[in-house]
């Protein structure tokens, strides 16, 4: 981690500094974060009993397997910046919806929907946003299901709503996704030819999902059950 800009972090994290002061905030950012990761044990754990559930009842997995990470503070720090917001413990929780990500990843287009759906419909879970970038991709071709959802963890003396955002993608768009990443997301201008090239391919690996899809609609039906 470039160490000027950690220390930028905790700086604009501070109002005058103290030792003590610094001891606190650090102490505090640590709570949040550990907030964070108790949100994401929380929504992975009602994904693998919806998995579990669905290996007893259908004999089959709608999740294929599941990432998370808590953003690192340099990112946060940067993404602050670049929104303009003040450097606070409060702004930060106020204005990051991303701190705790959960990416699910699913073998089939219609297992995505599935999965949001039951997620969704549980009473602890609000969701804040939700952005369809499979109905609706953008230009470069991406495509997941996006959900901001908030869900209690639960603390010795209280309950806290955490956000979380949940990305829901199939296996293949999962593979698009994570290579276009290292390629191009946010890094550098590659040019219009490989752009063009990368949003080619998202569209063929799109037209296969859309065939696998297919295919197993036929499987189930021929078999008379799933
Ligand atoms: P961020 O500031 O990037 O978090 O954008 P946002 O808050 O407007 O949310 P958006 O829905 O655009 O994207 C959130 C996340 O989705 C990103 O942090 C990536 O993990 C993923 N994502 C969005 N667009 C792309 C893309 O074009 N390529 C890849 N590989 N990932 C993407
Ligand atoms: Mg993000």
């Amino acid at each position: 981690m470039n160490s000027k800009l950690n220390y930028d972090f905790f700086n604009a994290l501070m109002t005058d500094s103290t030792p003590e002061k610094f001891e606190e905030q650090t102490r505090k950012f640590q709570e949040i974060m550990m907030w964070y990761g108790c949100a994401i044990r929380e929504v992975k754990t009602k994904l693998e009993v919806l998995n579990d559930e669905f290996q007893i009842t259908r004999n089959r997995n709608p999740i294929a397997s599941i990432k998370s990470r808590i953003k690192k503070p340099i990112s946060i720090f940067e993404k602050m910046e670049r929104r303009g917001y003040t450097m606070t413990l409060d702004s930060i929780v106020e204005e990051m919806h991303d701190i705790a990500g959960v990416r699910v990843i699913c073998p089939f287009i219609e297992d995505i929907y599935e999965v949001a759906d039951m997620i969704t419909e549980q009473d602890d879970i609000k969701v804040l946003a939700r952005k369809d970038y499979i109905k609706y991709p953008k230009p470069n071709g991406y495509r997941s299901l996006h959900l901001v959802v908030e869900v209690p963890i639960f603390l010795s003396n209280q309950k806290k709503p955490m956000r979380v955002e949940v990305q829901i993608r199939t296996m293949a768009m999962d593979f698009w996704a994570s290579l276009e990443h290292q390629i191009h997301y946010k890094k550098f201008d590659a040019g219009e030819d490989i752009v063009k090239d990368l949003t080619d391919c998202a569209n063929v690996i799109y037209e296969t999902d859309v065939k696998m899809q297919q295919i197993r609609k036929e499987i189930v039906k021929m078999a008379g059950s799933e």
